[in-house]
């Protein structure tokens, strides 16, 4: 039986573009003692290219590559809040990994918070489309499953600030990572 003890302490935060996950993962960080790590902001010092110049170069598949060996660089991680692309989700090995290095929160809010938020970037190429709205819908409609799949928590912190997110993120953290699992939870 694993216990609190033998899981590494990491949080992951998961979601769709625009929810968060720096913005709150930085300040979280901050409130747990953390390192802060963007799988992200890793792929493009790696790459030694910005992500649009990914996308154009090597496609959404050569990004993804990327992302997954990204993934498999932070296996020793420990007490480190982590901020994942929106899409990490969608090549389905990555699941398992996110679970296995912590605590994987989905930031999860409402659609027009995260349309709002995306159409004011342009360092997206996943949206730069004829009708960005349409898009963020349908990339929402399949992903959703899947980030609900990979999570061990959703929250929708859109109405708070993120400091008061990242207050309330961290209480939550603590609380799982000093409760023991139970017999049946295999930590997967
Ligand atoms: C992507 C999200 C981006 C980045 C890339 C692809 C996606 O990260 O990884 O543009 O597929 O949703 P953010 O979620 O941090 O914007």
């Amino acid at each position: 039986m694993s216990t609190a003890a033998t899981r590494p302490l990491n949080v992951i935060l998961i979601g769709f573009m625009g929810c968060g996950k720096t913005t709150v993962g930085n300040l979280l960080a901050r409130q747990l003692g953390f390192q802060f790590l963007d799988t992200d902001q890793l792929i493009v010092k790696k790459a030694k290219r910005p992500i649009p110049v990914i996308f154009e170069q090597e496609g959404e598949a050569g990004f993804r590559a990327l992302e997954s060996a990204i993934l498999d660089d932070l296996t020793d991680c420990d007490r480190s809040v982590i901020a994942t692309g929106g899409g990490i989700v969608t090549v389905p090995e990555n699941v398992p990994k996110l679970r296995q290095l912590g605590l994987v929160i989905w930031l999860n809010p409402p659609e027009d918070v995260l349309y709002q938020r995306i159409i004011r970037n342009h360092d997206r190429p996943l949206v730069r489309t004829e009708n960005p709205r349409q898009t963020v819908h349908d990339l929402l409609t399949i992903r959703r499953p899947l980030y609900s799949n990979a999570a061990h928590l959703d929250v929708d912190v859109s109405d708070v600030t993120p400091d008061e997110a990242a207050y309330g993120l961290a209480e939550s953290v603590r609380v799982f990572f000093t409760a023991p699992l139970s017999p049946c939870d295999t930590g997967s």
